[in-house]
């Protein structure tokens, strides 16, 4: 996730600056870069790699002044590249800003600009600096204010310009920004990190506001430049606290960061008036992807549930075979495959040894393969023919969780994007993304629950084996919950689809083994609930994960976590999320390394 920290007041503004840097490092970057102001010059030096790498770079050059902006960028548009790297420069080398988020319309605003402006880099975030220049008559708020009208997405950003040495414009929409009140100084940063060693002090900016930073005031604003008062808060938080932002553990940052990364995930990708998305990594025309014959995913662990779920929704949405495959079975196994065959490698990091060497296995018999991946510029990202980022951020937390969601949105993309180009009507299309518009609203709503998830998990805790069990498309939803039980807190537990039971592992079943079910309202439903009771009949203690309003559910169970309906291709992004909250409160009431569990590793770049 990009990171912003700018500064203005009386001292040099650049060792402060790079201090920050170093201190956003913690969310993950590519590259990096600096800008400073003295006497009417710009300073601006950027640079890929390690914020060593942009230090190397300026050398012996000595960035002056007491003002400036600086950034870590974590690639979405555009690739890897210093010309993509932050800051950004307007034509005329005298504004210069940091921006975090997506501009959703920059391909219709660079093409308007084009005409006028010369762009130096691939990234939505340059087509703002060239805005603001537009609109710039000699006051930079006004100019900031305008250009944010014609704007649709998210930013955090913060924008300087020469000929306006005393001030820093800061603005906020989706992506946060906090401004550090120091004495006679002021920071703005995307999270209290880079801050705290000056001041604990600060003023959080919220959607729509534009804050102006003078070295003895800062004043904030409306988009419509109505000043707003804000109050001032005062942090207690460590260095690891503002990191975690408040959060015990990276894990439980990251489960609570779903809702806002599944919207980076899908925004810009669907088009409601022709129900369908629109995923332009893929690489593919129409008629290629017309000609796809059959799908395989392959991945390891929690990818690979991801997987798994991609063939429920492949096949229902898009009618296309689809097949799923462990990483580690499928690059030893004589698998026929031909150019028809479309391979979906998904990995969070994008560096797993067995997905990579799928990959490389895929490409080498002639498949069509392609990479579902967070890492950008991961070498799995880089050695297939395209693809798609998931966008869920730095994932810092061994067990996964947000990019796990993330994966899954992509997958149910792509779904929905092969099945209107073969057998799905717009109408079954436009129903799809209808249920998918307010899927983010609806992860918040089961989060709440989190103080309730934390209840149960205390009356479960002494257990020693734990058994999941779904149907359809839960059934990867309880084997990823059932992953998460046992990565971190050494439980041992089991998943299985609901129907198999009878064909052996009914013979397990006692007081001595609690059954966690995804029972939602779908078509399997009732064969579902038929499972639970029997469950239940045979002495096991019943949590379910049913939908509200299902007011059965708690006379067949003894604990029961409700999450919102949805349609069943959905129903994966809320119900996985109280199973990983159940496993985190369980593994934090032994008192385990949630973020780093013992023997695992995040990214298993080794057979
Ligand atoms: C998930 O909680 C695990 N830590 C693990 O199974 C992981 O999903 C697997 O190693 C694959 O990693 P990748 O997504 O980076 O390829």
């Amino acid at each position: 996730m990009c990171g912003i920290v700018g500064y203005i007041g009386t001292r040099h503004a650049a060792p402060l600056l790079m201090q920050g840097l170093r201190r956003l490092e913690y969310r993950g970057y590519d590259s990096a870069g600096i800008a400073t102001l003295e006497n009417g010059s710009l300073f601006c030096e950027r640079s890929v790699g390690h914020i060593d790498a942009l230090k190397e770079k300026i050398g012996d050059q000595r960035p002056e002044g007491t003002i400036g902006l600086a950034h870590t960028r974590w690639a979405t548009h555009g690739g890897v590249s210093e010309k993509n790297a932050h800051p950004h420069r307007a034509c005329n080398d005298s504004l210069v800003i940091v921006h975090n988020g997506i501009i959703e319309n920059y391909r219709e605003l660079r093409a308007e600009l084009q005409a006028t402006h010369t762009f130096t880099s691939d990234t939505d975030s340059e087509v703002l600096a060239h805005l603001i220049e537009v609109e710039y008559q000699g006051d930079l708020r006004h100019a900031v204010a305008r250009a944010l009208k014609k704007v649709r997405g998210t930013y955090g950003v913060v924008v300087m310009h020469a000929s306006e040495p005393e001030r820093l414009i800061a603005a906020r929409m989706g992506s946060p920004l906090v401004i550090g009140m120091g004495k006679g100084e002021y920071f703005v940063a995307s999270d209290a990190t880079p801050l705290l060693p000056y001041t604990k002090d600060v003023t959080y900016l919220d959607d729509g506001e534009i804050a102006e930073l003078r070295r003895g005031e800062v004043r904030i604003y409306d988009l419509l430049e109505q000043s707003v008062q804000k109050n001032i808060h005062h942090i207690e938080w460590d260095d690891e606290q503002a990191q975690k932002q408040g959060y015990s553990h990276f894990m439980l940052k990251e489960i609570f960061e779903q809702p806002i990364v599944f919207r980076d995930a899908v925004r810009g990708r669907k088009i409601p008036e022709e129900g369908t998305a629109y995923l332009g990594g893929l690489n593919m025309s129409e008629p290629q992807m017309r000609a796809v014959s059959r799908v395989l995913f392959v991945a390891c662990g929690t990818a690979y549930h991801a997987g798994m779920i991609g063939k429920y929704a492949f096949e229902r949405l898009a009618r296309i075979p689809c097949e799923v495959e462990v990483a580690s079975e499928f690059r030893y196994r004589d698998c026929v495959l031909d150019e028809n065959t479309l391979v979906f490698a998904i990995s969070q990091s994008g560096e797993t040894a067995d997905t990579l060497a799928a990959v490389r296995e895929a490409r080498r018999k002639g498949a069509i393969v392609r990479g579902i991946v967070n890492v950008v510029g991961s070498t799995i990202a880089r050695e297939t023919d395209g693809g798609t980022y998931i966008h869920a951020g730095p994932e810092l937390a061994v067990a996964s969780t947000k990019a796990f969601t993330n994966m899954v949105a992509v997958i149910l993309l792509y779904a929905l994007q092969f099945g209107r180009l073969k057998h799905m009507s717009l109408a079954a299309g436009q129903e799809f993304l209808q249920a998918h518009f307010d899927i983010s609203t609806k992860m918040e709503e089961v989060l709440q629950q989190n103080d309730e998830v934390a209840r149960i998990a205390q009356r479960y805790v002494h257990y020693r084996d734990f058994l999941f069990l779904g149907r359809g498309i839960n059934y990867p939803v309880a084997l990823e919950g059932s992953l998460k039980l046992k990565e971190i807190s050494y439980i041992h537990s089991e998943a299985y689809p609901a129907g198999e039971m009878k064909h052996g592992v009914n013979a397990l079943l006692g007081p001595e083994l609690p059954v966690l079910a995804v029972m939602t309202k779908n078509q399997l439903y009732e064969k579902m609930r038929s499972n639970v009771e029997e469950v239940r009949a045979r002495g096991s203690k019943v949590i379910l994960i049913a939908t509200e309003g299902d007011t059965d559910a708690r006379a067949i169970a003894d604990d029961v976590i409700f999450v919102p309906q949805t349609i069943e291709a959905l129903e994966p992004l809320l119900n996985t999320i109280p199973l990983q909250l159940f496993a985190y409160h369980v593994a934090t009431l032994l008192g385990r390394d949630v973020d780093r569990p013992r023997n695992l590793a995040k990214s298993v770049t080794v057979e």
